[in-house]
């Protein structure tokens, strides 16, 4: 049955010219029929440069968000459209703009976890792939970030600049302890613990690499360790295990599982292209700002 719908999807992205982008925390079976499977740095990177006419984003809202502000003359559809990310709620535009008039002349840097209204107020976006460098490529001796505090505190360590950080955080992360992370490592000793920045500093303090979630798995098969510790979303594994079959991967805990990261399913993928629903949009204004911050990011060297 699966493999039928496997095959169908394939079949209606071919006929619709569409591409299908999954973010490395989807489940197993999206990440096997995807186009592209990567972090929010690669599919935006991907959105803005795609022939498709379509783009199915399998993610949660702000991916697609930013797929349909970089690419406003494809389809963008988000399969479930419930399909949120309680970090980015956690600041909206008035808010923004209310903390900037605290903050005269300061820059803000948004990380891509936020809405349309929020980066069409920033002046630079980032990901977790590329915060440091997008914060060094401000001349500015302070920032403002928005809206992680948790990425804000660890890019932050390498920097020389003052961050005003907003207080927002993802639920799914702060939910990894550093107590758990200690009894894991004391139990595998010769195991590498590795996190996602957005964990809470107490546990990114205790890594032995902090990376975005693509980063990781460069890390993984150049590293000559043979067990690691995962501290980021349960999604990761799949591709992890598929290309280190010689290497163990431990999750550092079970509530490690983002609800909406898990909604999508093959069933509504077919739906959205069949019907060509539910379409992604941002309204005009909004999105011109946005895509300025967006193209500021996209334009900051990787290296
Ligand atoms: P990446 O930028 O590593 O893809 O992470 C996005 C995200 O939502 C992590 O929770
Ligand atoms: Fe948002 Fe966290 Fe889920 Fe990523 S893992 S989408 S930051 S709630």
């Amino acid at each position: 049955m699966q493999t039928e719908l496997k095959q169908a999807i394939r079949d209606l992205i071919k006929e619709r010219n569409a591409v299908l982008l999954a973010h490395n925390y989807m489940r197993d079976e999206v990440q096997e029929i995807a186009d592209i499977t990567g972090d929010s740095l690669a599919l935006s990177q991907e959105a803005a440069k795609t022939a498709a006419d379509i783009i199915v984003f399998c993610g949660v809202h702000f991916m697609a968000e930013s797929a349909a502000i970089l690419s406003p003359d494809k389809t963008v559809l988000l399969p479930r459209l419930d399909a949120g990310c309680p970090m980015a709620d956690m600041i909206t535009a008035d808010e923004l703009i209310k903390f900037k008039t605290t903050l005269p002349g300061i820059p803000v840097v948004t990380y891509v976890n936020s809405s349309a209204e929020v980066k069409a107020e920033s002046d630079i976006c980032c990901t977790s792939a590329n915060a440091l460098k997008v914060v060094n490529s401000l001349h500015d001796k302070e920032i403002i970030f928005t809206p992680d505090r948790n990425l804000g505190h660890y890019v932050s360590q390498f920097s020389d600049k003052k961050f005003h950080m907003w207080g927002g955080y993802c639920p799914t992360h702060e939910r990894l302890k550093p107590e758990t992370v200690k009894e894991l490592k004391s139990r595998y000793p010769d195991a590498l613990f590795i996190c996602h920045p957005e964990c809470n500093p107490l546990v990114t303090a205790l890594a032995d690499h902090a990376c975005s979630t693509s980063a990781m798995y460069d890390f993984c098969r150049n590293s000559s360790a043979k067990t690691f510790i995962i501290g980021t979303e349960a999604g990761i594994l799949y591709r992890l295990k598929l290309e280190n079959p010689d290497k163990e991967f431990i999750l550092a805990s079970q509530a490690l599982f983002c609800p909406n990261m898990k909604l999508t399913s093959l069933e509504d993928i077919y739906e959205a292209l069949k019907t060509l629903k539910p379409v992604v949009r941002v309204e005009e204004s909004i999105r011109l700002r946005a895509k300025t911050a967006l193209d500021r990011m996209l334009a900051v060297p990787r290296d």
